[in-house]
C-alpha cells in the first residue's frame, strides 16, 4: 500500500517463554515468529522495520530484507517505538505497528484494517477481537461502535473492566507524526514500570484525537505467542491447516494428525504420505510420490513417482524421478540422485552424485563421491574419504560394478564399466573394463578343523 511503513517490534525476551533464546525465533510451522509477521509485512509495503534488543543478531540473520533499529533495553512497547524516532524522521505516512508475536497474521486483514483507519480518518486505529478467554492481554474500552476510549492493560485492569471479552491485539496503524508527539508524553507508572504503546491511544483521544478500533473477524490470526503452551497449540493450528490445503490440492494424507509439514512446503497431486511423517522448510515433493512412515525430510526436492520407504533422514538432496529410496536410508547433505536410482536400506550418503539408474541397495556408505550412471554399489561398500584430516574425492565411472564389502580409499577414480572384486581395498585408480582384485589370497588348510576345535 501507497504511503505506509511498518514496524515489528522484536526486541523483548520473552519472559513466560523460560527461554534462553529470545521468543521472536521461536519456530511455529516450521519458520520463527518473526519470519511469519515479516512475510505478512513484506506483502502490503516496501519498507519494514524491525526493532531488536534481545539476540538482536539472531533475529537480523533471519531477516535479510529487512531495515533494523535498535532497543538497546527494552523498557517497553512504547519506548520500542520511541526507538525508531530517528529512523522515521521525516516521514509522515502511516505506520503499522505490529508485535513479533503473533505468526498467524495475514497481509488480507492487514489491508482492510488500514483501509478502515484511512476511510475513518483516525489518528490512530487498533485492530481488536472478541475472544473467549482474554487472560493476559490489554483490553478495549470502547467510545462507540467505530472509537476506542484507550487500551487497560490485564495487570492493571479492575474487575469490571476483566470482564470485556475485547482485547488489543497489539496491531495499530497511527499517523506517525501523531504517533511520536503522543509518545512524548508516555511514562511508566504501571504495575511493570514500563513504557506502554497502549497508553498513546488514552494519550489521543484526550487530545480530542478520534481513535479507530477494527474488530477483525478472523480472531484466530491476532493470536500471540507467549507460552510454550501457544507456542504448540499454534504450531498444531498451522500444521492442521497446511495439511488442509495439500489435501484440496489432491494429496492424500493417510492421517493428518501425526503428519507434520511445514508451511512452505509443496507437493504434487497423487503423492500418499502415511502416518508420521515429517515435510520440513524449503522441500519440494513431485506427483505421484510415496512417502511411508517415520521419515523426516528436510530441504529436498523429489521428483514424480519416487518412492521414499520408512525410516528415511533426507537432508538438503536433490532426488530424481522414479528413485526408491530405504528403509532407512540417509541422505545426510548435498546428495544429488538421477532418475531411476535405488539408495537401500542403511546406505548413507554425503556430498555425492549418483547417476542415473545406478544402485546402492544396502548397507554402504558414500561421501564425497561423484558415481556415473547404471553403477551397482554392492552392499557393505564404503568410500573411505575421511583420513583424520582432510577429505578427498572418489569417482566412479558408468557401468562400474563395484563388489560387496570393497573399501574405495579416496581419492581414487574406478573408471568406465571396470570391475572391483568382492572384499578388494582399493588404493589405486583402476582402468576402463579393468577387473580390480585387492584382498589376501585364500589358503585351506585341509584336515585341520576338528585339530583346532580339540585346542579350544
Ligand atoms: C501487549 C499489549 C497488550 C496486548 C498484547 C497482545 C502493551 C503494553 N500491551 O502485551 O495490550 O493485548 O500485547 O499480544 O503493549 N517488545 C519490544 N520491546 C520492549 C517490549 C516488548 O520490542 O521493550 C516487543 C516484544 O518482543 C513483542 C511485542 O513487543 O514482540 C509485544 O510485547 P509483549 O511483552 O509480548 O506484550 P504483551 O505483554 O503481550
Ligand atoms: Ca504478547
Amino acid at each position: 500500500m501507497e504511503n505506509l511503513q511498518v514496524l515489528i517490534l522484536a526486541a523483548g525476551k520473552g519472559t513466560r517463554m523460560k527461554s534462553r533464546k529470545a521468543k521472536v525465533l521461536h519456530q511455529v510451522g516450521g519458520s520463527a515468529l518473526i519470519e511469519h509477521v515479516f512475510r505478512a509485512a513484506q506483502s502490503i509495503s516496501s519498507r519494514v522495520l524491525v526493532v531488536v534488543g534481545h539476540q538482536a543478531e539472531r533475529v537480523k540473520a533471519l531477516l535479510p530484507d529487512a531495515e533494523f533499529v535498535d532497543q538497546k533495553q527494552q523498557l517497553g512497547t512504547g519506548h520500542a517505538v520511541l526507538s525508531a524516532r530517528e529512523t522515521l524522521r521525516g516521514f509522515s505516512g502511516d505506520l503499522l505497528v505490529l508485535p513479533g508475536d503473533v505468526p498467524l497474521i495475514g497481509g488480507d486483514t492487514l489491508e482492510h484494517f488500514v483501509q478502515f483507519h484511512r476511510d475513518g480518518g483516525y489518528a490512530a486505529s487498533v485492530l481488536t477481537a472478541d475472544i473467549a478467554e482474554p487472560f493476559g492481554y490489554g483490553r478495549i474500552i470502547r467510545r462507540n461502535d467505530n472509537e476506542v476510549d484507550s487500551i487497560v492493560e490485564h495487570r492493571d485492569a479492575s474487575p469490571d473492566v476483566l470482564k470485556i471479552p475485547e482485547i488489543n491485539s497489539s496491531i495499530y496503524v497511527f499517523k506517525t507524526p501523531e504517533l511520536f508527539a503522543a509518545l512524548a508524553h508516555v511514562g511508566n507508572k504501571n504495575s511493570q514500570s514500563e513504557y506502554y504503546l497502549t497508553d498513546v491511544v488514552g494519550i489521543l483521544t484526550s487530545g480530542n484525537e478520534k481513535v479507530g478500533a477494527y474488530k477483525t473477524a478472523a480472531p484466530v490470526e491476532i493470536l500471540g505467542i507467549n507460552t510454550r503452551q501457544e507456542l504448540a497449540a499454534i504450531d498444531q493450528f498451522l500444521r492442521r491447516q497446511k495439511c488442509e490445503a495439500l489435501m484440496s490440492e489432491g494429496v492424500t494424507i493417510v492421517d493428518p494428525e501425526s503428519t507434520f509439514i511445514d508451511v512452505d512446503v509443496q507437493v504434487g497431486p497423487d503423492t500418499i504420505i502415511y502416518p508420521s511423517v515429517q515435510l520440513e522448510r524449503g522441500t519440494v515433493v513431485g506427483e505421484d510420490v510415496t512417502i511411508r512412515s517415520f521419515s523426516r525430510i528436510t530441504s529436498c526436492r523429489i521428483g514424480a513417482r519416487s518412492t521414499v520407504l520408512e525410516g528415511c533422514v533426507l537432508v538438503s538432496s536433490k532426488i530424481g524421478e522414479d528413485v526408491y529410496l530405504g528403509p532407512f536410508a540417509h541422505l545426510r547433505q548435498d546428495v544429488t540422485l538421477g532418475d531411476n536410482t535405488r539408495v537401500g536400506n542403511f546406505v548413507e550418503m554425503k556430498k555425492s552424485k549418483l547417476g542415473a539408474a545406478s544402485k546402492a541397495s544396502h548397507l554402504a556408505y558414500v561421501g564425497d563421491a561423484t558415481v556415473g550412471k547404471d553403477v551397482n554399489i554392492g552392499a557393505g561398500v564404503i568410500t573411505a574419504n575421511y583420513d583424520g584430516t582432510h577429505k578427498y574425492e572418489t569417482h566412479i565411472e558408468d557401468d562400474a560394478f563395484i563388489g560387496t564389502n570393497s573399501t574405495l580409499i579416496a581419492p581414487v577414480r574406478v573408471e568406465k564399466g571396470a570391475f572391483v572384486a568382492a572384499g578388494s581395498t582399493i588404493t589405486d585408480d583402476v582402468p576402463a573394463e579393468g577387473l580390480a582384485i585387492a584382498r589376501g589370497r585364500q589358503v585351506v588348510k585341509e584336515g585341520r578343523a576338528p585339530h583346532r576345535k580339540k585346542k579350544a
